[in-house]
């Protein structure tokens, strides 16, 4: 072929972290096939579908095998049943959210990447440690990129104190991935302040949300003027088990001005929608049944996060997360880099986790490991790892 590439793609490292890890873990396991391995690596789920969405599920294939109420295309934007029941999820936690500004999209980390279609050569500005996608996507593009660290000091929630007033594309995730730190109501209000004075947008990831019990807030539209700075990404992935099922949704507030008419033209040209039987699942987990099940689902990984958070308390070791987030970051004992760290676990306990350093130069020194590991997987992660460290 003689066509020129899109050079941009020699700016980003030459595989996605996630299969990083998990490419070494499968040359370990290759030339270790007797070693049990334990994943507390990548955020997947492991607890099946609830019994309220397998019912919807079961409920809309049976639909789909009948002339009279099969489906083909979605309506573009979601199908109105689930566009209603997400605004109704905001209603529940106090918030007002218009059915007609919420698009449904197969999760969040498709439409994170993908927003960054609306806009021209702009300013972005990303935490750091960061999800890689929101690095990934903008380098992709030709952006570049300005970090704004979080670290011990400010408890991984960096604020705009101090940066200039170039208006920006701002990314926000809380809870935090990967640090699972999250943000109060008046952290938040100082950055929906600060993108309502520079003229800036937020994209707010809050595909975590279900993890917060303490009050803070669980939607950026929580705090006053977001809706003319904001647009938010939620997920099912994480609250519903939706991982491999794949549904969440963006809200892009018709007070944004033009970027809902561009939002709906660029989906309308690229993406033809999420399953039908997918987005009656998702009714279903945002039913009042539904919820409830998701809910004990999320108390079950709060429980494993709660034991991992035990260990490293008794062990000494500094980390974040791990109460309103599936995630803990710890701090690599001894002064071990992330990867020197994630050899030891993987060699020495088989037990598999994610290196800071994969999420930013901010995260070298820190390691991620995840609480969304069945029980006794985690209980015997904790148990290695208490005889190792
Ligand atoms: C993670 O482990 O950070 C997440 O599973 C990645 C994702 O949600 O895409």
């Amino acid at each position: 072929m003689k066509l020129q590439l899109n050079d941009n793609f020699a700016r980003i490292k030459p595989s996605y972290l996630f299969s990083d890890v998990a490419k070494r873990v499968r040359a370990y396991s290759e030339a270790h096939p007797d070693k049990k391995i334990l994943r507390l690596g990548i955020g997947d789920v492991t607890l099946p579908l609830t019994p309220t969405v397998i019912r919807a599920m079961h409920k809309a294939t049976d639909e789909m095998a009948n002339a009279a109420t099969f489906r083909g295309y979605a309506p573009e934007y979601g199908y109105d049943f689930l566009r209603e029941a997400i605004a109704r999820h905001y209603e529940q936690l106090g918030i007002s959210v218009d059915a007609g500004d919420v698009f449904v999209s197969d999760g969040a980390k498709s439409d994170l990447g993908n927003f960054v279609d609306l806009f021209a050569d702009v300013p972005v500005l990303v935490p750091d440690p960061v999800y890689p996608v929101y690095v990934d996507s903008n380098l992709m593009a030709g952006r570049e990129i300005e970090y704004i660290e979080g670290n011990e000091a400010n408890g991984f929630l960096p604020s705009p104190a101090g940066l200039s007033d170039v208006p920006r594309l701002i990314y926000i995730c809380s809870p935090n991935n990967p640090t699972g730190a999250v943000y109060s109501k008046r952290g938040l209000t100082e950055w929906v302040e600060f993108a309502l004075r520079t003229g800036s947008l937020i994209l707010y990831d809050a595909a975590y949300e279900a993890f917060i019990a303490d009050g803070s807030p669980c939607s950026i539209y929580a705090i006053k003027g977001a809706v003319k700075c904001a647009v938010e990404f939620c997920s099912l992935s994480k609250t519903a088990g939706f991982t491999g099922t794949r549904c969440g949704w963006t809200v892009v507030p018709a007070a944004l001005g033009a970027v809902k008419p561009m939002w709906e033209r660029r989906q309308a040209t690229k993406f033809n929608g999420v399953p039908y039987v997918v987005q009656r699942a998702a009714e279903a987990a945002l039913s009042w049944e539904g919820t409830k099940e998701c809910m004990e689902n999320i108390a079950y990984y709060k429980e494993n996060a709660a034991r991992i958070a035990d260990l490293l308390t008794r062990k000494g070791i500094p980390f974040t997360g791990g109460t309103a987030s599936p995630y803990l970051w710890l701090k690599c004992p001894g002064g071990m880099g992330s990867w020197e760290f994630f050899d030891k676990l993987l060699n020495e306990a088989q037990v598999v986790g994610t290196p800071g350093a994969g999420f930013g130069r901010a995260g070298e020194g820190y390691f991620r490991l995840t609480a969304f590991g069945s029980r006794a997987a985690t209980r015997e992660a904790v148990e290695r790892l208490d005889k190792l460290l």
